[in-house]
């Protein structure tokens, strides 16, 4: 099981967002995936009541900084991609999840580039490196990024990153209004009407290439799930 946690302690950074399009995304290519939704807004948890979830989607609605660890153990061997969708805001969860996590996503909005909020998970994730001796892999996402955004001013928003330390995603997620659809129609990218989400070839494109960076980014232990074997697929081989 891989571990991503979405987390930027600003409200509105396109956390939930990315977090619902990455969990959709591997469920529909099979993975068995977990959301563990930590927003108090439950946007996620209402997403799923509204359009019924998704095939090998759960939806966790209720942990504490406490039960996290255990949920973990819980769901190791059962779950491939587990994902957390964090508060906007400082709680005790932010910490225990970064511990726990594979990758951390950090979204920032790419035209605002009111970075304040990542700039504290990347002070947190720091101190976990410091004092813990967890060196946690994590990467900025840029969200929101609409086609006013010029090539130049994202690949300077990059490089001033970069020079940090700082890995951003080659893929930002654009500012496309069949995001937010989802939510509200409570559908997903794929089952969702075309006639009433606008563009949804490119939201697809957009996602499926997004959630590929992501997973390419994560310790090589992610096997699809494929029905008939009990074991997903990195399991297997080294059992083998
Ligand atoms: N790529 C996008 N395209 C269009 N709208 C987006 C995109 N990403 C986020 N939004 C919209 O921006 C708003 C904030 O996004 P979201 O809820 O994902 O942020 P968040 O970081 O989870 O916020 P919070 O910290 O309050 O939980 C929502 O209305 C969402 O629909
Ligand atoms: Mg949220």
């Amino acid at each position: 099981m891989s571990v991503i946690t979405l987390a930027n302690t600003k409200g509105g950074a396109g956390k939930t967002t990315a977090a619902l399009l990455l969990a959709t995304e591997y469920a529909r290519q099979g993975y068995r995936v977990a959301v563990l939704d930590a927003d108090p807004q439950k946007w996620i948890t209402a997403w799923s009541e509204a359009s019924g979830g998704a095939a090998n989607l759960e939806i966790i609605s209720q942990v504490t900084a406490t039960s996290l660890p255990s949920l973990i153990r819980e769901m190791r061997n059962r779950i491939d991609f587990f994902i957390v969708d964090l508060a906007g805001a400082r709680n005790a969860l932010l910490g225990t999840a970064l511990g726990i996590s594979d990758h951390v996503l950090i979204p920032v909005q790419g035209c605002a580039m009111d970075a304040r909020g990542a700039a504290q998970v990347l002070e947190l994730l720091e101190q976990l490196k410091m004092q813990c001796g967890l060196d946690i892999a994590h990467s900025v996402v840029l969200t929101r990024v609409s086609s006013l955004v010029t090539t130049r001013a994202l690949a300077a928003v990059k490089a001033m990153l970069n020079a940090r330390g700082v890995n951003v995603l080659e893929t930002p997620l654009n500012e496309r209004s069949a995001y937010r659809d989802v939510f509200e129609y409570g559908a997903t990218l794929y089952n969702a009407d075309p006639i009433a989400i606008s563009n949804l070839d490119k939201a697809r494109d957009n996602a499926r290439t997004f959630a590929a960076e992501v997973k390419a980014l994560l310790p090589r232990k992610v096997g699809r799930s494929i029905p008939g074997y009990s074991l997903p697929t990195w399991r297997r081989i080294r059992a083998a």
